[in-house]
Parts: structure tokens; sequence; C-alpha cells
């Protein structure tokens, strides 16, 4: 016979609450170092409380197991947070854990909380358990912690650690639920294959590159590519810009219908999802300002002036104020859903490993037009979004390169910028 009584908990037996709870805690994962005459005392002080609410586990009258929690009220409703559930080592594995939680779950379903809480193990059996009852890690909030004799956390070398994980784990399936699919495979609309023009003023930009002095010296052009900060500060052709363009972002074909577009340069599962603005400060037959590429129809459109265009370049990027000579800067943005629609929690590795060809064929495309620049990563996400309308939340800034006019003559005042080479004997 497995008959077994399910009743709310009674001060009466907290004693027993006590014993149960130092005995569970001091196993796996907790080991935990409780004497019943203290686990005695937290149960009763749960249980005292008017919000409280537990259930308590019998059968052939003995207690094997309770849940117990309470409830607090918060502007947007009243929340029960469990505080324990612990099952006697004894009647461990045979269920009683799963009954007590379901039926204390749907009992507070009826009662009819705004949320439902917990705080449990980080990792392993525990937080697995409680995902089969639809408990998700909450993200908006953390438990922050004043320890008694506890090491401050090292939060340089938790960043480091994030850091790494981003690099190792962006292929990652741990944690995701098994039936988890992309919005691509939930069939849901595609979004846009490229931003649509927001300004009515729209310049065609110049396809005939033939009148361009190009150099076709593939080799030359990998050997002399470098990073240029010294600019001579003069305008480019609205044809150079036109090229450096079609060499970055430029699309040269549609995959099926309107599937993907097909660039100069490659991205994973032809996502595309960047999108490029510039800070046109020399650009002949450009007024300064702030412009936005429109790769579809090779255009650009201008989205408005600004104020103090070489303030703008160096707080927008960390305050590199060298790269206010430069006659064009080009910033990078990422409209996340584009890649995400089909890579989902996957979609982020390859965003940043894209940025890095679309870069480099600027640096090269330069190159082969005598032109210099530099790729920047010191980007301040939130001037750069602003001036370029952006919301920082579905498309940001992220990458920036600026090219300018340079000469020969400026190779030691390039080589200053690694002064520190010499100076530290590195
Ligand atoms: C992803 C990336 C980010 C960079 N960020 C900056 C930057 O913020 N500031 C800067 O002066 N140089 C930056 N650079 C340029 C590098 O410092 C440069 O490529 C490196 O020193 C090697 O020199 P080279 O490009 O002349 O070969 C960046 C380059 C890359 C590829």
């Amino acid at each position: 016979m497995n008959e077994y009584v399910i009743r709310p908990c009674e001060m009466e037996h907290v004693k027993r609450y006590g014993e149960i709870y130092a005995a569970a805690f001091s196993g796996e994962p907790w080991f935990d170092n409780w004497k019943a005459e203290n686990a005695e005392i937290h149960v009763k002080e749960i249980l005292e409380s008017e919000q409280s609410y537990g259930l308590e586990y019998i059968k052939d009258d003995e207690i094997c197991g309770f849940i117990l929690g309470s409830s607090m009220l918060f502007s947007y409703g009243r929340t029960f947070e469990i505080n324990d559930l612990a099952v006697d080592p004894k009647y461990q594995g045979k269920g009683i854990g799963t009954t007590l939680l379901e039926r204390f779950l749907s009992d507070l379903k009826e009662q009819g909380y705004a949320g439902i809480h917990m705080i449990t193990a980080t990792d392993g059996y525990l937080p697995e358990f409680y995902k089969k009852y639809g408990f998700r890690k909450v993200t908006q909030v953390m438990l922050m912690g004043l320890e008694e004799d506890e090491e401050v956390p090292d939060v340089i070398a938790e960043r480091i650690k994030a850091g790494r994980d981003f690099i190792m784990k962006f292929n990652d399936v741990e944690g995701i639920p098994e039936d988890y699919e992309t919005d691509q495979y939930l069939k849901k609309p595609q979004p846009p294959l490229a931003k649509a023009p927001v300004t009515g003023q729209i310049t065609d930009l110049p396809k005939d590159f033939s009148v361009l002095d190009i150099d076709n010296d593939f080799l030359g052009i990998i050997n002399r590519r470098k990073s240029h900060r010294v600019y001579t500060d003069e305008a480019i052709s609205l044809t150079d810009l036109s090229y450096l363009l079609w060499c970055t972002q430029g699309v040269k074909e549609i995959r099926g219908k309107a599937y993907a577009t097909l660039r100069t340069v490659p991205s994973g599962g032809a996502r595309h999802p960047f999108e490029c603005y510039m800070a046109i400060r020399k650009v002949e037959g450009l007024e300064e300002g702030l412009y936005h590429y429109l790769p579809m129809t090779h255009q650009i459109e201008r989205l408005g002036g600004i104020e103090d265009m070489d303030a703008f370049i160096s707080e927008s990027l960390c305050e590199q104020t060298w790269a206010a000579k430069s006659s064009v800067v080009f910033y990078y943005s990422c409209v996340f859903y584009r890649a995400e629609w089909r890579y989902g929690v996957w979609a982020h590795g390859p965003v940043l490993i894209d940025a890095g060809h679309v870069t480099e064929n600027l640096y090269l495309a330069s190159e082969s037009i005598g032109l210099g620049g530099c790729a920047i990563a010191a980007v301040e996400p939130a001037p750069s979004n602003k001036a370029f309308g952006l919301d920082g939340v579905e498309e940001s800034v992220f990458y920036a390169m600026t090219v300018g006019t340079v000469k020969e003559e400026d190779r030691e005042a390039e080589a200053e910028f690694y002064a520190f080479v010499r100076e530290e004997g590195l």
C-alpha cells in the first residue's frame, strides 16, 4: 500500500521538521552543518509568520517531509517564497519531494500569487528538478550577500572568465531546452535584409570604379596593409567612398527570393547583420554630417548635421582624438535580430567574427587606392547610437574604422603611437 496524507504544517510538529531539515541539508548538495535544534528554530521562525504556508507528508504515522514558505506584498502583488523543501533521507528517492512540490504549487496557484520564488543551488540536479515545474532563473534580480569571513569576489577574474566563456561557448547547448528552435525554424517572419532609408536625402553612389587608380598588386596590398592613425586631413572623392562601401558591404546578389544578401564580404549564414553609418568630414560633393549606407541600392542617405563633428568623433571613440582628422569614420552597428532570427542564442559569436571581415576588406580597399585607416574596437555605443538614432537594444553600434588621406612622410609620426614599446624596452 502506498497511502500517504498531505496536510498543512502545524507548529506542534516543529521539532520533527527541525530533525528532517537538519538531516536533509547535511547531505548532497548542501553538506550544511545543521544542528537539529537550530534547524527547529529556523523552521519555527518561518511558521510563526502569519503569511507562512506549508504542507507535511505523512506515511505510516510518520512525517517524512515538508515544504514551507511565506508570502510578501510587493507593488505588483503578493509573491510567495518557498523557503524549505526537505525530505528525511530515510525516505528520499521515493518521489516524496515531487509529490509535496506538485501539491504545494497547485495550492499556491489556487491562492493566486503574482509570483512564486525560491533560492536554490546554481548548478546540478536541483535547478533541473525545479525547471520541470516551470521555474526559471530570474535575471532581473540578483542575490547580493555580505557574509562574514567570505572572500571578496574577484570582479576582474569573473569578467575574464565570462569573456573566455563567451568565446568558448557561443555554440554551447548547455542549459538550452532540448526542444528549443530558433525563429527561422519556427517559421516566424524574417526581418528585413537591410534597413530601409529613414530620410529622403539620398545620394546615388558612382559605380564606375575604372576612374580610380586602383593598385591591382594583390600581394603588395596585403603586405603593405597597416593601421594608419595620422592623416593629412584632405577630402576623398565620392567614388573613393563608393568603392570603400562596395568593398565592405556591397550587395552582389540576393539568395532565393529574399532570403539573404550575398555581399563582398562573407557572413555566417549570410545574415549580414550590420548597418554601416558614417561620420563624414571630408568627402567631395558631400556636406559634412552623419550618413547611412543603403546597400540594396548602393546609395547613402544623409541623416543630418552635427554641431561639433570632431568632438563627436573623439567622444564616440573613447577620446581617440586622432580619429577626428580622418575623412570618414565608418561606424558598424549590429541589428541583433537579423542574426538571432536564424541562430537564436548562438548568433552572437559569429557577429563578432563577421565584423572582422568587414574591416579587413576596408583596410585592403583603402590601401589599394592609397588611403589609410584604423579599425577601432574602443567605441562608446551610447553617443554613437544617439547620433545615428539607434535604440541600443535592437540595434547598437559596436565597432568602427577610420579612413583618411595619408602620406609616406608621416611614417615617423605614426611610429610615435608605439613609442611606449621603445621607451619601456618591450
Ligand atoms: C578589432 C580591432 C580593434 C582595434 N581597436 C583599435 C583601437 O581602438 N584603437 C587603435 O588605435 N587601434 C585599434 N586597432 C588597430 C590595432 O592596434 C592594429 O591593427 C595593431 O596594432 C597591428 O597594427 P597593424 O594594423 O598596423 O598591423 C584595432 C584593430 C582591430 C583589428
